[in-house]
This record gives structure tokens, sequence and C-alpha cells, in this order.
């Protein structure tokens, strides 16, 4: 018989073998939870690589980019890691604004080549594992869609498929019709157009070739979510949602009131204040019903589908994008903080508070991602510089949530000064010669670099010439060069994407945000899970090299050692071990190590294990 004591022994033995076994299953849950990672949705921790196609590969010497040539090239989005295609649009169309003026949303306009070119596009995407997501562009159709030719004719049921008024008189002098009211167009000049047949105005947020549908009429409606359903059925893994916050106006037509900011002449789209013509509260409604029909069809096809909204605007507007309560809405509306709030003069603390910001706003449950740029503003290596260029797309790669990179940003492609001569952007032309640099797009969009060859590889020599002027720069900035290069910013960004496949850290780390001094911004990148790596990233927002101590960055583990990984200028070799407390920062330049968090558990568990084992023989 045991006496009390023992008993008392005993039984204290056995609760402590009950919570060491208590332990060691939580540590396998632990280790079986970071398994399931592999599974998380693919539009979550892939890259999405926008390709702008008129400007990619041009696969038949017209000068022109096209579907053939993007699939001759599927193979560089595999080498560089990205596993999602965004291309802007390749529908039918007159190409006033180079795509986004769709006249038949079901074709494949000829300049970019057949829907048999198409399909092969989206097998060989297959093949590779990669996503093909498609531009949807709900808010206009081109002025030669059929629908607008009958709804100038008013044959029902298109009489009401766009958004038409009377004049509000006749100009006594010019004896022209008067618009209806003040509202202006995105590229400038008044919104509304007179057509002569239907003796009324129509409204175009864009260019007049593009007509704005009327999202009050419910057959509108319809017929967008069947294009949606269409190019499902047709192998889009999903769509980028196009300048969705004009879908809707106010239907008094008020003037809208001036915005007063002295930088824009009064024909220019930023001289008012957009009250009527953007982010209407009825418009949500429309893309959470969007977003039904993508849902539904990823349920019949059993293929999970992804939508993305292009919406410029408040932080606060942009979080409704995400959905209502239980209802959903896009997976991500795009994060343009790296475009719109991110410049030259931010400092440390400011972009640390940018990124925070961000963060802190999304809904509970919501994917957050990072945009670097795309083909509607001056390219990052411009906005930033060559180096800072490479510190940005760092930070998209590495923050929380989906990176997007626009074509030419992993080999840090620049703008392309353009003439005026040479000027096509309608929102360049719009502008006239004296305004067209500060408005145009074609010097973002200019042609791929793949190598020094005529026309850098993006056509053959004796084709026609590029419709956009290849970048001087082409002979030195080119993939083919880049990939001869130890530290390109081809290979910097091969290594991102392979750190946002391989670590858990990137796919599902904490985030934590901190300042060093005034100009190092670090963030890191934390699993509480010591078998892993965590990352640290140090950016530098200085002209010059910064020696930092980051001992007291609050993630990082006091007394962990960090491992230099990847970086722009850096003086460190891959795989060098250094101490936080002295840390070179190149100039406007990025650094990513990587550092072990906790004490590993896996050693932890082996003590307890064998720790248990003893009591056990004691007892
Ligand atoms: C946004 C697109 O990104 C831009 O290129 C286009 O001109 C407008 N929407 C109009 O569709």
């Amino acid at each position: 018989m045991p006496t009390n004591d023992s008993r008392t022994l005993h039984l204290s033995i056995d609760s402590l073998n009950m919570r060491i076994v208590g332990v060691i299953l939580a540590t396998l849950l632990a280790q079986q939870a970071s398994a399931q990672l592999a599974d998380v949705d693919w539009w979550k921790t892939t890259t999405f690589y926008q390709v702008y196609p008129r400007s990619f590969k041009d696969s038949n010497a017209n000068g022109i980019g096209d579907l053939e040539g993007i699939t001759l090239k599927l193979d560089h989005f595999v080498d560089i890691g990205i596993g999602g295609v965004w291309l802007s649009p390749v529908f039918k169309s007159p190409m006033k604004d180079f795509g986004y003026d769709v006249s038949d949303f079901r074709e494949i306009d000829p300049i970019f080549g057949t829907m048999a070119d198409f399909e092969e596009l989206a097998q060989g995407c297959k093949d590779r594992g990669l996503k093909l997501v498609l531009d949807f562009v709900p808010n206009h159709s081109s002025d030669e869609h059929v629908w607008f030719n009958k709804s100038i004719a008013r044959e029902d049921p298109y009489t009401d498929y766009y958004t038409w008024r009377d004049p509000k008189g006749i100009n006594e002098t010019s004896g022209e019709p008067i618009p209806p009211n003040n509202w202006l167009s995105v590229f400038g000049g008044s919104a509304w157009e007179y057509n002569e047949e239907r003796e009324q105005f129509y409204l175009h947020q864009f260019v007049a070739g593009q007509p704005d549908l009327n999202y009050r009429n419910p057959l509108v409606v319809t017929e967008m979510e069947d294009i949606l359903r269409f190019w499902m059925d047709k192998g889009a893994d999903g769509f980028r949602l196009d300048a969705i916050p004009h879908l809707m106006e106010d239907q008094t037509f008020p003037d809208e009131p001036p915005s007063n900011d002295p930088e824009f002449t009064p024909d220019q789209w930023g001289s008012l204040s957009h009250i009527y013509t953007a982010d209407l509260p009825e418009l949500y409604p429309i893309i959470y019903g969007f977003r039904k029909v993508v849902d539904e069809k990823q349920e019949e096809l059993g293929r999970q589908m992804v939508m993305m909204v292009e919406a410029y605007t408040s932080l606060e507007n942009t979080m409704k994008y995400y959905g209502e309560g239980d209802v959903k809405g896009a997976h991500f509306p795009f994060n343009f903080e790296f475009i719109t709030n991110v410049n030259n003069e931010t400092t440390a603390s400011e972009l640390k508070e940018i990124i925070d910001r961000w963060q802190n706003a999304l809904p509970s449950g919501a994917w957050s991602n990072w945009v670097i740029g795309n083909h509607d503003r001056t390219r990052v290596a411009s906005r930033f510089g060559r180096d800072f260029s490479i510190a940005a797309i760092t930070m998209g790669q590495l923050l929380p949530g989906t990176a997007i990179t626009y074509n030419g940003e992993e080999i840090n492609m620049e703008d392309t000064w353009i003439s005026w001569a040479d000027t096509v952007d309608p929102q360049g032309c719009q502008a006239g010669p004296e305004f067209y640099e500060k408005f145009s797009r074609d010097p973002v969009r200019t042609p791929y670099q793949w190598d020094d060859s005529v026309y850098a590889g993006f056509t053959i020599p004796d084709s026609e010439k590029p419709w956009l002027p290849v970048n001087g720069n082409y002979e030195e900035l080119n993939l083919a060069a880049q990939k001869q290069e130890e530290n390109s910013p081809y290979a910097i960004y091969k290594k991102l994407t392979a750190m946002r496949k391989d670590m858990n850290a990137v796919k599902s780390g904490q985030l934590g945000t901190s300042t060093v001094g005034e100009n190092i911004f670090v963030f890191t990148r934390y699993l509480q899970s010591a078998d892993e790596k965590s990352v640290l990233v140090v950016v530098n927002l200085a002209e010059n090299e910064v020696n930092a101590d980051l001992t007291g960055v609050p993630t990082l583990r006091s007394g962990a050692m960090i491992t230099y990984h990847v970086g722009v200028n850096s003086s460190y070799t891959a795989g060098q071990e250094l101490s936080p407390s002295s840390v070179n920062v190149p100039a406007r330049g990025s650094l990513v190590f990587l550092y072990t968090n906790a004490a590993s558990t896996t050693v932890l568990a082996s003590l307890l294990l064998v720790f248990s084992v003893i009591l056990s023989l004691l007892h």
C-alpha cells in the first residue's frame, strides 16, 4: 500500500505526465496546422503579374503584342515564380482606349489573335499550373458596340442601356446643344457627348468612344453577369474589375462643386469634386452580385476563382469592396498605397503609418494585397529611382497578402519619354501638347525589354515599328542581360517570389512594423513556431548608407542572430550571419534577413519527452 505521501507523489507525477502529453499533442497539432498551409487558397499566396498585351511580345511582326506572343513567353512566368497572369483587355475593340473600349465582350480582338489563340493560352497556363485572370470592363462599352447602336435607335430593350439626357438648352451664339450639367470626363473635357440621331447627350466618364452603361437598368447587370460566366467557362480563373467607382451616378444629375485644386485647369477632371459621379453607395451591391456569380461558377466548375477590384478612392470606400457582413464582395480591392501615398519624401515613420493604416483598416478576415505599379501610373523605377523601386517590390512581396507586379517591374524597367508626335494615349492626347507629359500613360506602356537585339526582342528586326518606341536603355536594361548577373533586379525578384512560395513566415506570419532612428523602417513576418525561419526586412529611406542597431526591434527575439538573404547594393553575402546590433543598410535600399524567433519547439518537445520517460521510470 503506498503511503499518503507516495500517493500524493503518484498523483502529481500522473498530472505532470498528463500535462507533458498535452504539450506534446499541442506541438504535434501545431506542426499539423502549418502543414495545412500548403492548401491556402492559391490567390492568397501567389504573385499576380499584369501583362499589358500590346507591349509584351509580338508574334506576327505587326509591331503590336498579341496572345500568341504571351503563349510563347509562358515559361518566363514560371521562371520568375509568379502564379497568376492578369491580362489587360484583349476583347474586340476599336482601341480608342487601347482595349478598355470593348465592342464585343465575348470576342477576342483580331489584333490580339483569335479565340483559338486564347484557348491555347489558357491551356498553356493550365499545363504550367498558372492561373489566368481577365480584365472585366463593366462601366462602359465602346460606342461601336451593337448595344450602343441599338440604344441610339431607341430599339428595346437597349433604349436605356446607357445614360441619356436631354440638352439643357441651345447655346444662342453657337447654336450647339448645351450639356445637361458640368460633369467632366476623367480624360478631360465634358463627360457628355451629343448624338444627332437620338437628339440627346450620352454620358461617358472616359473618352467619348466609351459610353457609360446604365447600372440602374437590371438588364445591363444581367448582361454583364452573363459575360463573367462566359469567360469562366472559357477557362478564366477570375477577373480584375475596371474603373468600379464610376459605375453609377446621381440620378438627379446636379452640377459637381469645384475642387479648388489649383493644380488643374477648369476642363480637367481634377478641377471638380466628384460627389455625384463616383463612389455612390448603390454600386457596392452590384459588385457583391458579381461575386455571387463568380462563386456560383466556382462551385459548378470546381475551380477556385478570384475577383479583384480597381478603385482609386478613400480607404473607407476601398474597404467596402470586401463585402458587408455575410455578403461577400471582391476577394480584394487593389491596395494602391505604394502608388498614391508613398513618394520620395516619405519618411520611415510615415511609411510605417501608411502600412499600418491599411492593415488596420482591413475588415476582420479580409485578405491584404500590395500593388506596386500598373499600366496607368509611372513605373516604380521612375517613381522611386532604381534602388528604392526594388525596396518597394521587396515590401510588396513580403508584406502580408497577395503581391501584384506590372510587367517589366521584375527587371526594373523605366518610363520611356515619348514626344507629343508619338503620343497615342487618349488621356495624353486630350490634354494637348502643353500638358500631355503630365497625363499620358504611353511612357509606362512601351515594349517589354527581352534582350539587346533590335526592338529589344519584342518583335523581329524587319517587323513594323512597335506601336510605341522601345526605351533607349534596352541594350543594358533587358531580361537576357539580367539573367547573367548575380544581383540583378531579376535575380532579386526571383528570390522574393521563392520566399513567398517556400516560407510559412511569408504566407502566414504575423506582421510587426517599427522604425529605427529617422530613416530606417523595419518589418518582420514572424512565426511563434521556432522550427521555421521568420523574416526581417530593413528599408533605408535616406540618401546615404545608415548603420542601424536593430536589437530594439520589438518582434526580434533578444539574442537572435540574423542571416542575410537578399537585398539591394548589399555589403553582405547570402547566408552570412550577423548580430542585429550593427547592420549597414545601403542608401534607398532594402535588406532581407532570416532569423529564428524562439527556441526550437522540436528540441523542447524532445526534452519534455525525455523528462516524461524519466518520471515514468521513477514511478
Ligand atoms: C482604368 C484602366 O486601368 C485604364 O487604363 C482605362 O483607361 C480606364 N479604366 C477606363 O477603362
